[in-house]
């Protein structure tokens, strides 16, 4: 089969696309033809040797991925020619990823395509949604009442968090660097979306925010922008930090936390279990329901041009980064 792997960490380019027998799956795995994954940054930091538990070189990343069930697990819920996308576990962690064409999957981790999604569709959503659901709902306790700032608002991670905290009846500030997607991002349902580079934010949100003051913020950037987060929510608001696109290092005033009775929280998605995550799954699916929204996808690449993705991941797209694996070939 063909794969992506690095052999050494270090550099995205260490990525090479080789020729590898198909894996064999064990006992409760299922071996799925891989028609579709989702980049995440994620996925850089342990190509560069900067992610725990990482598997041992030569290593397939890639944690999201749906496709067809080519070998099921015996005795499990699925069978061959089922549509399936991962939704957690350790695949593309310690376990070998989905840029792949096949890969052995627990049978746990998996949940049918949902009806009417694309592969590309039910790869892109799963990692991205399921943390903003584990923020915003389970750790955040988000309900209709809340005002929600969400940073790096235009990526897989944000874009997510808009649709969640909309669908749950939140009002929502998303902030971006950039006009254009501020401008997508007040299509896509975000009451307010805001220059997160204004040297006066901090007004500007509390302007947006008028008599219901930001209670919840989903960060996925750290760095300095922790700080100005303290700084605009409201008293007894819910810090959640779940990213560090801006700086893995933040220097925070104790004081802010002290004062306004905060409660400041790190999350990891890796944090489910099977079952919970399934259940968080279909919650998420439930926000969906019947209607034609879908993830937000930026762009689609083939897999020969895996590392020209990554790239466009790391210029801060506009939704998720999608690899096209398997021109829907089913070998049985
Ligand atoms: N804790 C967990 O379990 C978990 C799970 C998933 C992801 N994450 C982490 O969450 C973060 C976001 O993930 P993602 O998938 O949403 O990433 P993404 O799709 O790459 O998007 C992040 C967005 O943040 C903005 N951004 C990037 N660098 C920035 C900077 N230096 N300053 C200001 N804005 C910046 C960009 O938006 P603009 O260009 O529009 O400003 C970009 O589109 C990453 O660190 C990721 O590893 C953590």
């Amino acid at each position: 089969m063909r794969t992506w792997r690095f052999h050494e960490p270090g550099d995205i380019r260490n990525l090479i696309l080789e020729e590898t027998e198909k894996p064999v799956p064990g006992p409760d795995e299922a071996l799925v033809n891989i028609h579709c994954a989702a980049l995440n940054p994620a996925d850089r930091y342990l190509v560069q040797g900067q992610y725990p538990r990482a598997g041992t070189p030569p290593f397939t990343p890639g944690r999201d991925g749906a496709g067809i069930i080519l070998q099921p697990a015996a005795g499990g819920r699925f069978k061959a020619g089922d549509k399936v996308c991962i939704l957690g576990g350790l695949t593309g962690v310690s376990r070998p990823g989905t840029l792949a064409e096949y890969c052995p999957v627990p049978e746990a981790w998996l949940a049918p395509v949902p009806a009417n999604w694309t592969f590309e569709q039910a790869a892109a959503a799963p990692l991205v949604h399921l943390t903003a659901w584990r923020a915003l709902v389970i750790c955040g306790g988000l309900t209709g009442a809340d005002t929600v700032l969400i940073t790096g608002a235009s990526g897989g991670v944000g874009t997510a968090a808009i649709f969640l905290a909309k669908a749950r009846g939140a009002r929502v500030i998303a902030l971006s660097r950039s006009k254009s997607k501020r401008k997508t991002l007040e299509a896509m349902g975000a009451d307010y979306a805001l220059d997160i580079g204004s040297p006066s934010l901090e007004q500007e949100v509390r302007q947006a925010a008028g008599e219901k003051p930001v209670s919840l913020i989903l960060d996925t950037l750290g760095g300095p922008f922790l700080e100005k987060c303290a700084r605009i929510i409201a008293a007894h608001g819910r810090i959640l930090v779940v990213g560090l696109l801006a700086d893995l290092k933040s220097e925070i005033t104790l004081g802010l936390l002290i004062h306004k009775n905060l409660r400041l929280q790190g999350l990891s998605v890796s944090a489910f279990t099977p079952n919970e995550i399934q259940d968080a799954w279909d919650s998420i699916l439930g926000c969906y329901g019947n209607s034609s929204k879908r993830p937000l996808i930026s762009r689609i690449f083939p897999m020969e041009d895996v590392q020209d993705a990554f790239e466009h991941l790391h210029a801060g797209p506009l939704g998720k980064v999608v690899i096209r694996i398997t021109e829907h070939r089913v070998e049985r």
